[in-house]
């Protein structure tokens, strides 16, 4: 009985999460990770209002092996549902790659020679197949008694007006528009009008501070940058022009870069325009430019490889890395992903909570759902604002019935208590998703027990923002679920779980994940970067695509991920490099050295403890630290900040001066008893230092 279960699982959640053997250290424990491997079922009885698209695993087998043998038949009639203008080459293999650095450069191409638009799949072919009338975008505003309806034909003439705009600021083909923005609906709108006319966007989270959208900008030198005036999220007022304002000088003070427009949504709901910082000549009113503009507006067909947006995240080390997906495969991709994993329906209200400043706002708030013709929710607060029922009551008010979300809100919400969740009745639920980091076995249960009452199946989602859309998840009601494993790769997805010589393992078994061969929605390049894209993901095993994630693979072929393996941290599901934070904290007059790791974290999945050796004649003090932790939400965004600071005299390093990260992992996760082998340290005592010197908490 599932009492029965969840006493097992209580049991078996001790703990141990040790990847012996692994070359990157051992990773500490972390909040989020599934704990360990159960082989408990849980199955959703069927909704027999609903005939789910995969009814059962060998029907999903089936047409697994069609998409790995014969991918160029299996994807393209997928591709079939969308409009090309011009359609791929059949002459030649609809896919074309290379995954091996030793055969020549690493480059994958889908759909060669065709030529499509993603906004007119998204728009326009609904429009004319008659469903203009149909809700595309149902908003609701952080606070409550704002919302906005658009329907389909709303969102195409709206987004014409941004085209033209754009169009007539001399916006071409392959330019860069940087968008940053908070969830209004204008977001989605102004992404869709940059692929309208073959404008690559740049969306940057609105949570980056000034310096990290600087460095955005002056990677990708966009033509355009759009934002908005000021917005509250909870009862915070951000004041989104003052810091686009502080950015654009510092491009200007650093590399002479200096944009021509600057188009400012005025956010009534937040701000005065007459308080809004103003620069005459570069900076537009939305509100004065755009409704001007006519309804209708040209495409640009596009080549399916063909850049269509570029997105920043975290790498192991060094600055962000911009991550280029191209139209064909990406819309594909997308499209098909959201309709598989959220099994989606005619009349499905589906939300997705992510923001558009990550990549899962890209693929599951705008495009794949609006591919499939769905009505979708966009909030623009916070799950407890004002207090911890909010989403449920969304959930009511809209009758949402696919609900997707990240285990940091989910454990958000448990925190807050059931009560706020039983208060709204969440009938309309038929479905749940989790992405971004791992679930940890009680807040899926909690998910699966108390917000879907056991009638709603739980996707759990893997996938990253190279991959472009989700690679592995339980397809509703087709196999039963295991809570904490992601259970299967989606179609046309190889998986390879490796050892740390490259050499793939079979069966049950732990290890690095990796993938095989090309799948559409793969990142094609870093932008004007190809060698850190080759580098960072293909070079570590040669012949694989490396996700820098480690995870297990039981008997039944289901996969569990273990977390990150690399110097990546996955604060709430915000990808954070441990290279930036120490970067930051370096650049600090009093700072002579530190190094960032990760803690396992109740609510956030994971936290940032950071070491840090201050220069002869600084001390420690609160003071310092509330300067470092400013520093850090002032270089790169307040999500980014320390739990702790950790003042140290020295760090632990090899004879060769490489900081032994290993050692430091488990001293931040007061695992001292158990440091392992010291014996490759230049100077062992600094271990005890730092264990002097540690702060309690
Ligand atoms: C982690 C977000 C476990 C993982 C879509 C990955 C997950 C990184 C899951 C990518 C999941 C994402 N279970 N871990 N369901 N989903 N991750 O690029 O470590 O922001 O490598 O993409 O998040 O984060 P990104």
């Amino acid at each position: 009985s599932e009492a029965r279960l969840k006493i097992l699982l209580s049991h078996l959640n001790t703990g141990n999460t040790s990847f012996s053997g692994l070359s990157f250290g051992v990773p500490c424990r972390q909040a989020s990770a599934p704990q360990q491997e159960r082989n408990d079922y849980v199955i959703i009885p069927r909704n027999p209002m609903f005939t789910p698209r995969i009814t059962s695993r060998e029907q999903y087998s089936r047409m697994y092996m069609d998409s790995i043998q014969d991918p160029s038949t299996f994807w393209g009639r997928l591709a079939q549902d969308f409009y090309w203008r011009k359609g791929w080459n059949t002459s030649q293999p609809l896919c074309k790659y290379n995954f091996d650095v030793q055969r020549g450069p690493i480059f994958v191409e889908w759909f060669r020679g065709g030529y499509t638009n993603i906004c007119y799949n998204a728009l326009d072919r609904h429009v004319l197949a008659g469903k203009g009338e149909q809700p595309a975008l149902l908003w609701e505003g952080n606070d409550a008694g704002q919302d906005m309806r658009l329907t389909y034909q709303d969102l195409l003439s709206y987004t014409c007006q941004i085209s033209n705009f754009l169009l007539a600021r001399n916006v071409a083909k392959g330019d860069r528009v940087c968008i940053y923005m908070p969830m209004i609906p204008e977001l989605p709108c102004a992404m869709l009008a940059c692929a309208r006319i073959g404008a690559i966007h740049s969306v940057v989270f609105a949570g980056f501070s000034a310096e990290a959208l600087a460095g955005r900008i002056l990677d990708c030198h966009p033509k355009v940058v759009i934002t908005c005036s000021a917005f509250k999220r909870g009862n915070k007022l951000i004041d989104l022009k003052t810091i686009v304002d502080a950015s654009l000088q510092l491009c200007l003070d650093r590399e002479n870069f200096s944009i021509d427009t600057c188009l400012v949504y005025h956010n009534h709901r937040a701000s005065l325009r007459e308080d809004t910082s103003w620069k005459g000549g570069r900076d537009l009113w939305w509100q004065d430019v755009i409704p001007g503009m006519a309804k209708e507006a040209p495409l640009e067909w596009m080549e399916a490889e063909d850049p269509l947006f570029m997105l920043y995240t975290s790498g192991s080390t060094g600055k962000p890395k911009g991550v280029v997906h191209t139209v064909g495969g990406y819309m594909v991709f997308s499209a098909v992903t959201f309709k598989y994993v959220f099994d989606h329906q005619p009349g499905d209200i589906f939300w997705c909570t992510a923001d558009c400043g990550w990549i899962t706002g890209h693929t599951y708030v705008t495009y794949g759902p609006l591919l499939n013709c769905a009505t979708c929710v966009i909030y623009e607060g916070i799950p407890v604002w004002p207090d911890a029922g909010r989403y449920w009551q969304i959930v009511d008010k809209f009758k949402v019935t696919t609900f997707h979300t990240a285990p940091t809100a989910i454990r958000t919400l448990e925190a807050s208590g059931d009560k706020f969740v039983k208060k709204h009745s969440r009938k309309s639920l038929r479905l749940l998703g989790s992405v971004g980091e791992p679930i940890n076995s009680k807040a899926w249960w909690w998910y699966h027990d108390i917000v879907g009452e056991k009638r709603c199946p739980i996707v759990d989602t893997w996938w990253q923002t190279e991959t472009g859309a989700t690679m592995i998840s339980p397809l509703p009601w087709g196999w039963p679920l295991k809570p904490g494993s992601a259970t299967l790769p989606f179609f046309g997805v190889q998986l390879a779980v490796v050892d740390q010589n490259g050499n793939e393992k079979h069966g049950a078994c732990e290890g690095f994940l990796c993938i095989k061969g090309p799948w559409p929605g793969i990142a094609r390049t870093l932008y004007l970067n190809h060698d850190r894209y080759e580098q960072s993901y293909f070079k570590t095993f040669s012949g694989y695509y490396t996700t820098g994630d480690g995870c297990k693979r039981d008997n039944d072929g289901y996969y569990w991920i273990t977390g990150r393996i690399d110097d990546v941290i996955n604060v709430s599901g915000h990808r954070i490099s441990t290279g930036e934070v120490e970067s930051v904290l370096n650049a600090q007059d009093t700072c002579a050295e530190s190094a960032v790791v990760a803690i396992p974290h109740e609510v956030k999945g994971q936290g940032i403890y950071a070491f840090a050796v201050l220069v002869q004649g600084a001390t420690p003090s609160e003071e310092l630290k509330r300067s470092y932790l400013l520093s850090v939400r002032k270089e790169i965004g307040a999500f980014a900040a320390p739990e702790v600071i950790h003042w140290t005299p020295g760090l632990p390093k090899t004879r060769s001066g490489k900081v032994m990260r290993r050692i430091l992992r488990k001293i931040a996760c007061g695992e001292e008893n158990d440091l392992g082998d010291l014996s490759s340290l230049a100077d062992s005592a600094v271990v005890d230092d730092i264990l002097k010197s540690k702060p309690s908490q």
